[in-house]
């Protein structure tokens, strides 16, 4: 891509999931407020990214794009200095085809302009959509805004929102800081759980610079438990997935606060060494007792434990499926009770989880077995 950003998948906030088309400028700069004075900004939630419906239905009379006089009345320009006085980074949407899924003006042969006009406001961050296409590949609509953002010679992140239908992580890691390996999520168990196989099939495409990316997070906004949301959010976490909360951060409840602010899952999806964990094994009625797992810096590993199934079970790693050797002593750290398991343990780890819950641990295998077996 060229711009250097993305080391660690992005994190931050979008206005889709829980607005829609229902936005205005002063959401966004209370979201910015909210965002700092919850602490999320602190923890690494610095994008506020503005998605459809933020412009007019047409370009002015000189082709550009501008913003919707009713709703965002003093520009573009203006809420990016809002949002960078508070040390955060805004991002705009657009689409690589006539107009966007809302119908309001693509990019498609205005990259060049359209990406000076972002730059000129000083936006972060480009999510960049694929609807109205003209039957045109993806292959060739998204690599010209890469270009046309890269020529501004400001930094803007690249998110390409292709849904997966030309299988983008082939080809996308040159392209953009990140790719839509799926259709839309909703604020479903079923869509989620769908989206995060569907994702899991690209693991390997992954790593600093450029990422899957299943889709934000609905955590918070009321379609699925509290352990489903917080299944989601650690499945998220550990598949090295953008973390863009969508929900609305100025009414959280704490539950959807707890979810969202825990450190330890935030450190593994921003770990380092930027491997996508993946679903190691799964057995028991269709599949449901499942084992996710992806190594992290300094020999460490990030393990979930993840009850698909309608009732809650025993669920058990063993050290094969996660590539240790048998006799290794590893020492586990709960980061949903956010304490050490009592003791080190051998050979494999069991745990009692809920229906459509899931345990996420840290695994640090003691160096000490390893040298000396
Ligand atoms: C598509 C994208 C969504 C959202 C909407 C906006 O469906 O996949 O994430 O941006 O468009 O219209």
């Amino acid at each position: 891509v060229g711009n250097g950003l993305a080391n660690t998948p992005q994190m931050g906030w979008n206005s889709w999931n829980f607005f829609g088309c229902k936005i205005n400028e002063k959401v966004i700069r209370e979201t910015a407020d909210a965002l700092i004075s919850t602490g999320l900004a602190k923890l690494g939630y610095r994008y506020v990214n503005i998605d459809d419906c933020w412009s007019e239905l047409q370009r002015d009379s000189k082709g550009q794009l501008v913003p919707d006089s009713k709703t965002f009345p003093s520009g573009i320009k203006a809420l990016a200095d809002y949002v960078h006085s508070k040390g955060l980074k805004l991002g705009i949407y657009s689409d690589a085809g006539a107009f966007t899924c809302e119908v309001r003006p693509g990019s498609l042969f205005h990259e060049s302009d359209d990406a000076k006009r972002f730059a000129s406001w000083g936006v972060d961050y480009l999510k960049y959509d694929n609807c109205f296409n003209l039957g045109i590949e993806p292959e060739k609509r998204y690599p010209p805004m890469r270009d046309a953002l890269n020529a501004t010679g400001h930094t803007i992140f690249y998110s390409l929102c292709e849904w997966g239908v030309n299988d983008p992580a082939l080809w996308a890691g040159k392209v953009g800081n990140s790719w839509r390996t799926t259709n839309d999520i909703n604020d479903s168990w079923a869509s989620m759980t769908e989206i995060a196989d569907i994702n899991d099939k690209w693991a390997s495409y992954a790593g600093p610079g450029g990422w899957n990316d299943p889709d934000m997070l609905e955590v918070g906004n009321g379609g699925m438990t509290y352990h489903e949301y917080r299944a989601h959010f650690s499945i998220w976490a550990l598949m090295k997935s953008p973390l863009l909360v969508g929900c609305d951060v100025r009414n959280m409840t704490a539950e959807t606060f707890e979810i969202i602010s825990n450190e330890e899952v935030i450190a593994v999806n921003q770990d380092p060494l930027g491997v996508q964990g993946r679903k190691v094994y799964a057995y028991g009625p269709d599949g449901c007792f499942q084992v996710w797992a992806g190594p992290l810096s300094e020999q460490r590993m990030s393990v979930v434990l993840w009850n698909r199934c309608s009732k809650s079970g025993t669920i058990t790693a063993k050290w094969g499926t996660l590539g240790l050797e048998s006799s290794t002593s590893v020492s586990i750290k709960d980061l949903w009770k956010h304490e050490y398991v009592s003791q080190n343990s051998i050979s494999s780890f069991s745990a009692r989880v809920d229906a459509h819950a899931c345990e996420m641990y840290i695994f640090t295998p003691s160096t000490l077995s390893r040298s000396t077996y």
